[in-house]
């Protein structure tokens, strides 16, 4: 073991995530030394997974400093929050001017703005990257968001090129700018995974509870429209996965047996808060993010459904065509996907400007092409929409975008209105239609909520056919 070479790079934190991304870089040329907070688990690896690999241990921190070849590149993949500051108040000590650590896990990022302040100013690199993929993706090749320093960013440019999913056009990682804007943009990421989430969670019940197919028939609608462009994508692939499969008890559909009560871990209130406080409207993902809330109020829901009575889910006409695929009900998860979609490149927008990112909108949407849990055909388009302007004001007003909406945008307002017939929820439809109806309006009846501000409060307001700012008496 002493006369083992300096690695490469060190990792702390063997979770799944941790092993998979050090079995990564092993496999691209990466030599690395890894060091877990029992010595238990570092054992099990080396002589599990890590075995015969060039992974070397270390059972403390010096150990595993003394192990790095310099300067030190150290990823911690450790539980975001406290966890990650006492590592850097305990590591820092050992570091030496120019070694970088990085964040790779789901960190708030304005902690991780905090962090990149405070290590830079002690001549420290810290970059807060923001990983996607999950396990699979880990080892695989995930798509990694890294912010930060440029400098900071070209220390490991060759290391996370050669890890990342690589797509047609290279590989789904690039710098994403200064500061916490990998973890901005990785929560953003987080956003729309909610919001497409849920949407697909929407389809599957309109298909249960109003056109009654069976679990097995809904799993070949969503094979059916894995096929198409606009819905082709990572999470309905899963999604048809987790339709077909059984208990393995029985034989019966498995996912009909799973408490309907979404867990979640807080990068999809924090997209949430963050669009409130840039005033950046996201109706869709906050109304993927309620729906799990609202599922998590199981006990009272139940108690509700024997006193507040709906109607009979019925089946309007037209609404259920399974010969063709669904036709309204795709129509109108195309559409919110797409609203997912426009309303997190807007919040970037937003939080780049406001934060002094300097985001590359159609770059992001480029690393988003692979690896990562939304990734999906339409992030070409994406990417192409930015590419031809940097400044689109929202992701609806790209030609090929308005051409989708505007012509599928009867069948979701055929779904939502069934929905509402029916007396089934579909939050996620519902915010997207009022999205869409919203931005596509121009005029909207908030001329009457500022005369009632004016007129309790003399807040005054503008008028259409003069300038300046007006009051009225409004009560005598
Ligand atoms: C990813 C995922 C990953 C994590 C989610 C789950 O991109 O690989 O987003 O980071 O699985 O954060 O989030 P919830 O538990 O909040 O659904």
């Amino acid at each position: 073991m002493q006369n083992m070479a300096k690695a490469h790079f060190g990792l702390i934190g063997l979770g799944v995530m941790g092993e998979n991304l050090v079995l990564n870089a092993e496999r691209n040329g990466y030599s690395s030394v890894v060091f877990n907070r029992s010595r238990e688990k570092t054992d099990a690896f080396l002589s599990g997974r890590g075995a015969g690999r060039d992974i070397q241990g270390a059972y403390t921190l010096p150990e595993m400093i003394a192990k790095l070849e310099r300067p030190r590149r150290i990823l911690m993949m450790i539980k975001s929050g406290g966890p990650i500051d006492a590592m850097i108040a305990t590591i820092s000590p050992l570091l030496e001017a120019g070694d970088l650590l990085i964040d790779g896990g789901n960190s708030l990022y304005s902690d991780t703005e905090r962090r990149v302040a405070e290590l830079e100013s002690r001549k420290f690199g810290f970059i807060g990257m923001g990983v996607s993929g999950g396990a699979k993706g880990a080892l695989e090749g995930p798509s990694m968001m890294p912010g930060g320093t440029r400098e900071s960013y070209l220390a490991i440019e060759g290391l996370v090129q050669k890890m990342a999913a690589q797509v047609e056009d290279g590989p789904c990682v690039s710098y994403i700018g200064p500061g916490g804007s990998g973890h901005f943009v990785k929560t953003v990421h987080n956003g729309i995974e909610y919001g497409v989430e849920q949407i697909l969670a929407e389809a599957y019940d309109l298909m249960k509870r109003v056109c009654g197919l069976e679990t097995g028939q809904i799993a070949d609608v969503f094979a059916q429209w894995n096929g198409m462009e606009e819905l082709e994508s990572y999470l309905v692939e899963i999604t048809e996965i987790c339709l077909r499969s059984k208990d393995p008890a029985d034989n019966s559909d498995l996912v009909e047996k799973i408490v309907d009560v979404a867990g979640q871990k807080g990068t999809g209130l924090w997209t949430v808060i963050s669009s409130l406080e840039q005033g950046v409207p996201c109706p869709t993902i906050y109304a993927a993010f309620n729906a799990r809330v609202i599922s998590s109020l199981r006990q009272e829901r139940l108690a509700a459904e024997a006193v507040l009575h709906g109607p009979e889910p019925l089946s309007p006409a037209g609404l259920c065509a399974p010969d063709k695929a669904m036709a309204p009900i795709r129509d109108a998860a195309i559409l919110s996907v797409i609203t997912s979609y426009a309303q997190g490149m807007a919040l970037l927008a937003a939080g780049s400007s406001s934060h002094g990112y300097d985001l590359d909108l159609s770059s992001i949407a480029q690393i988003w092409k692979g690896g990562c849990i939304i990734r999906a055909r339409l992030l070409k388009r994406i990417q192409d929409a930015y590419e031809r302007d940097a400044n689109l004001p929202n992701l609806m007003m790209d030609p090929w975008f308005a051409d989708q909406i505007n012509r599928r945008l009867p069948g979701l307002r055929h779904v939502v209105s069934s929905a509402a017939l029916s007396g089934v929820p579909v939050p996620c439809f519902s915010a997207a239609l009022d999205y869409i109806d919203s931005y596509r309006s121009g005029r909207l009846p908030q001329n009457l909520v500022q005369a009632m501000r004016d007129c309790f409060g003399s807040h005054t307001y503008e008028r259409l056919d003069q300038p300046g700012s007006f009051h009225t008496a409004w009560i005598q």
